[in-house]
């Protein structure tokens, strides 16, 4: 008993100990395609939900109404952020229960139809979930894409079959930031009479989004890109679109997803749609900017580094580079050393010894895809800090390409 509580004990000045290094540790973070860093107004904004206001706004009484108005007010201020009609969105627990939802709904309200067509540069989100429809009998097809990143649109057009349900293209690529032309696959899925769904969990913030104008039939967003907490999403789907309910459980959410809401992170989520809102100016300018010169430094600096994916149909926020002869996995171990975060391909993949399978859809070898880094800024990020990555990166580099076999030697 005694040596439980010295553990103990001694357990909690280890973890302060830690905390104290943590905190004294700067953190220089280029990967906000990974998740984002919550905004302190959003974290003002949760607080109460979280403490005093814990109401359920399925509840009659005043102390649960409170809670109902704001689940209300959040609802309008994401649809704001989209230009939909607050009744149109609904709220779930993240970007892949809203993909998972769109093509489940299309499939299941139209039962003739058992063709999926998506894109073989998708998230896992979308990607695996695909290949489980596969395994149950329906029929995917996951459509190449060209060596910078890009979509044919003319062979998108011819690979729709009278038995298509849904086509789902992400709007803009979480590895390289590639952006795909959502109105104009949109307009092709219309005149076909085709579901069209598209995965924007990058986009806000970064891209104005305006599904009155695209004319999408469905849309996910995911909140813990766009500054707020993980762990809730949205699903829009258009007005007298047909939808089954993916979770069912409560009359949450008019019915179309079980569950007690999660008040405080769609407030959350409301607030960071307004600040997402008036940060899109910011993220073009100078994140723009930031991101061009660190691109630029890094291609200056470092010999054999290529730039992966098209340089203008793209995020303004992200880059993504080869560096020949080292594998990524050990740049990063590195970068990790020097307090700098970035990734290789997703975060949800990190670890598989696999090649990205974005980089690879794109044509590149799979040692060229090994060897490849994604850097993502945000709006938190400054010139100090693309200073000191510029500073940090080439060395690494050059220690791991100096003991690297796959460095070819001189004749
Ligand atoms: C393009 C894209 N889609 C979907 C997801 C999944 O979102 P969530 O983490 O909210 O499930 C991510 C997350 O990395 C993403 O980048």
């Amino acid at each position: 008993m005694l040596f439980g509580l010295l553990d103990l004990e001694w357990f909690r000045i280890k973890s302060d100990v830690i905390d104290l290094i943590m905190d004294q540790r700067k953190i220089y973070y280029f990967d906000n395609n990974a998740t984002t860093k919550v905004a302190p107004e959003v974290v003002e904004a949760m607080l109460p939900f979280l403490s005093e206001q814990y109401g359920n706004p399925s509840s009659a009484y005043q102390f649960g109404k409170f809670a109902g108005e704001q689940v209300r007010t959040a609802r309008e201020k994401v649809a704001a952020m989209i230009n939909a009609d607050p009744r149109d969105v609904i709220f779930t627990s993240c970007g892949t229960e809203s993909n998972n939802s769109a093509i489940h709904s299309a499939l299941v309200t139209q039962p003739g139809k058992r063709h999926v067509l998506t894109t073989a540069v998708e998230h896992s989100a979308n990607i695996k979930f695909c290949e489980f429809l596969e395994k149950r009998g329906f029929e995917v097809t996951f459509m190449p894409v060209e060596s910078d990143g890009a979509i044919d649109v003319h062979l998108l057009e011819k690979s729709i079959r009278p038995d298509t349900a849904i086509v789902s293209v992400m709007w803009a690529n979480n590895e390289t930031g590639v952006v795909f032309p959502i109105e104009e696959i949109a307009a092709i899925c219309r005149s076909k009479g085709v579901l069209f769904h598209t995965d924007a969990v990058q986009t806000p913030g970064k891209l104005k989004i305006d599904v009155a104008d695209t004319g999408v039939d469905f849309l996910s967003l995911s909140a813990h890109k766009l500054h707020a907490p993980k762990g809730i999403g949205i699903l829009y789907v258009k007005r007298r679109t047909k939808y089954q309910p993916y979770v069912i459980g409560g009359g949450q959410e008019q019915g179309r997803r079980g569950g007690t809401e999660n008040v405080a992170s769609m407030v959350a989520f409301g607030r960071a749609a307004e600040l997402a809102m008036a940060s899109l100016d910011d993220e073009n300018t100078r994140v723009r900017a930031l991101r061009d010169r660190m691109e630029k430094g890094i291609l200056g600096k470092i010999p054999d580094s290529v730039r992966n994916g098209d340089p203008t149909s793209r995020l303004p926020n992200t880059s993504n580079v080869a560096f020949d002869f080292v594998e990524a996995e050990s740049v990063l171990l590195l970068l990790d050393q020097a307090g700098i975060c970035a990734s290789s391909g997703s975060a949800c993949t990190t670890g598989s010894l696999d090649p990205s399978h974005v980089l690879v859809a794109m044509g590149l070898t799979p040692a060229r895809a090994r060897a490849s880094i994604r850097f993502s800024l945000g709006i938190y990020n400054t010139d100090a800090e693309v200073d000191y990555l510029l500073e940090q990166l080439p060395p690494i580099i050059a220690k791991l390409r100096a003991v690297s076999p796959l460095k070819p030697q001189p004749a």
